[in-house]
């Protein structure tokens, strides 16, 4: 896992160190294991524990070090897919329950952080949705009649959003939206927790997942928590090879944050209807406003132009918002895009039936992973819930075949030009301090990253998890997979699944020291 010191960019929730707890150093047991400390997990375990469950929470970093502290944190239910596409993929009743399991997460989170008396910054505020120039004129009559179907009845058509220096056009407008620090957040998700008795081990890494009879959680340092049910909350699921991972996609997203003088923008929540979409709030960090603009996404690993990716989103930021000041903040991060925009909370298909995960968050994941910790409690306690089917992983994605079958053959794709490309540079000769590139050694491609101390660090480009040659990213210096989404540090160490390896070390490797990295 990536320390805050390691990483390249910051993002607005940085300013509080995540939770950090000791590592697991014995085998212990609970009634539940959670593998991942973000929103999803730390959700799960709460919830659990609130109803007197024994929960194990590990996790490879600290709490909430993962894509929670390089989110936006809107909280809403404006399907970042839009209500006409759900309705169009999973019926009028689907899209019901997306809007009331949405609805749902955001009352949640209102609830936890009054209950534990949370000091996030959470607030409740109105979303707009702005058609961009190039939607089709009917696009938000139609959104806001399948919104309306779906049951969100508050959902209105105004004739603009209140920024004054932004022409939108009229818009539809989301009430009863929120926002909160996410950071702060899930620390005192983790107090509540403790005083819950729930139990937190981070830097361990879990290396194994076997469900049944003897479910149990292996750790890469050899120690085992036994348990009668596991969750795996890490993003994107550790122990599922294929089934999921054929179904969603990972998208990098990128962000800037500028400093606007307090009121001088109407605090609310924005998104426009481009693709790929604009993301816009504010947030009061105490010593003034920052205006958080995000959007730029692209497949992960399948573009190398996070600086011009950055410049775009400020121009999009400075015909807007002309008073936005210097950019101070530029993060990304990576979402799961499901194929048919929902997420994946459930049993783990083609596991035993113990073995849960939650998964595809899209760009949605704060209220996705708030819905897992209310449906996954559900579901380990026996009870039933109303959205299990539609969460339900092993569901078929019939209604999209064209979509499906497009998106795979970008994987295989992948797989054609890994293998028959050379090397994006001839030698390791050409990489300045910093930079990272893959190499073709004979057969063998290696990803060679020179540290700011001039030592080269290689290691085979070969992604652990089903074999595509991984990309530098030079914006957040990690090797992205274009095929499934994994990452890995400058370093060669997993970050995201699903690759719950290390990069291998290249047998090419030139013999340079290599230096400790904490
Ligand atoms: C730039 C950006 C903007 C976004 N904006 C929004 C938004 O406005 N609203 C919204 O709702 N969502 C948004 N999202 C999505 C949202 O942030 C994520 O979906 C959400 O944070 C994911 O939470 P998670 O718990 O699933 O995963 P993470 O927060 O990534 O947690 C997974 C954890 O698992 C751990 N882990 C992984 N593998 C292992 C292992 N083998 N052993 C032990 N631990 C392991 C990791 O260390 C990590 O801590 C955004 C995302 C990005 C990147
Ligand atoms: S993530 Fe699947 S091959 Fe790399």
């Amino acid at each position: 896992m990536v320390t805050s010191e390691d990483d390249p960019t910051r993002s607005a929730w940085m300013d509080v160190p995540a939770p950090d707890y000791a590592p697991l150093g014995e085998d212990t047991a609970a009634d539940v294991c959670i593998v991942g400390a973000g929103i999803a997990g730390m959700t799960t375990a709460y919830a659990l524990a609130a109803e007197g469950r024994n929960v194990v929470v590990l996790d490879d970093g600290p709490v909430g070090g993962g894509m929670t502290r390089r989110t936006t944190a809107h909280l809403t239910n404006a399907i970042d897919d839009r209500y006409v596409h759900l309705e169009r993929l999973h019926g009028r009743d689907g899209a019901r329950q997306a809007a009331e399991s949405h609805t749902a997460a955001i009352d949640r989170i209102e609830a936890i952080v009054r209950e534990e008396r949370i000091d996030c910054g959470f607030e409740r505020l109105d979303g707009y949705l702005i058609a961009a120039r190039d939607t089709p004129a009917d696009l938000l009559d139609r959104e806001l009649a399948a919104a309306r179907r779906a049951g969100l009845a508050d959902v209105v058509e105004v004739a603009r959003a209140p920024i004054g220096t932004f022409e939108t056009g009229r818009c539809l407008r989301f009430p009863r939206q929120g926002q909160f620090h996410p950071g702060k957040y899930l620390a005192g998700l983790a107090r509540a927790l403790e005083r819950r008795g729930g139990r937190i081990f981070c830097g361990t890494h879990a290396a194994a997942v076997r469900g049944g009879d003897a479910a149990h959680v292996v750790t890469t340092a050899g120690r085992t928590v036994s348990a009668a049910a596991i969750v795996v909350a890490t993003n994107t699921p550790i122990n599922d090879i294929v089934t999921i991972h054929t179904k969603q996609a990972a998208y990098s997203t990128y962000v800037v944050a500028a400093r606007v003088a307090r009121g001088s923008v109407a605090k609310a929540l924005y998104w426009d209807t481009a693709d790929p979409y604009h993301y816009v709030r504010l947030h009061d960090d105490g010593a003034d406003e920052l205006l958080i603009v995000g959007g730029e996404d692209h497949k992960s690993g399948q573009a190398h132009d996070g600086g011009e990716r950055f410049a775009r989103l400020e121009q999009w930021m400075r015909e807007r918002f002309p008073a936005a000041g210097a950019v101070t903040l530029r993060w990304s991060g990576q979402v799961m895009e499901p194929m048919d925009g929902v997420a994946f909370i459930g049993r783990n298909p083609g596991d035993a039936s113990n073995v849960y995960i939650a998964t595809g968050d899209s760009g949605m994941g704060m209220t996705h992973g708030t819905i897992a910790g209310i449906l996954l409690t559900d579901l380990i306690v026996g009870r039933a819930s109303p959205w299990a089917g539609l969460y339900d992983p092993a569901r078929k994605m019939v209604r999209t075949p064209v979509e499906y079958a497009k998106a795979n053959l970008n994987v295989a794709a992948q797989y054609v030009e890994d293998y028959l490309g050379g090397g994006d540079v001839d030698s390791a000769d050409a990489l300045a301090p910093g930079q990272g590139a893959v190499l073709r050694r004979g057969l063998a491609k290696v990803a060679a990253y020179r540290d700011y101390d001039g030592m080269l660090h290689e290691h085979s480009a070969m992604c652990p998890h089903l074999g595509c040659i991984v990309t530098f990213d030079d914006v957040e210096k990690t090797w992205d997979c274009p095929c499934h989404g994994s990452r890995f540090d400058r370093y060669g160490r997993v970050i995201v699944g699903p690759a719950n390896r290390d990069l291998a070390p290249s047998s090419h490797a030139e013999r340079v020291p290599r230096r400790h990295v904490s």
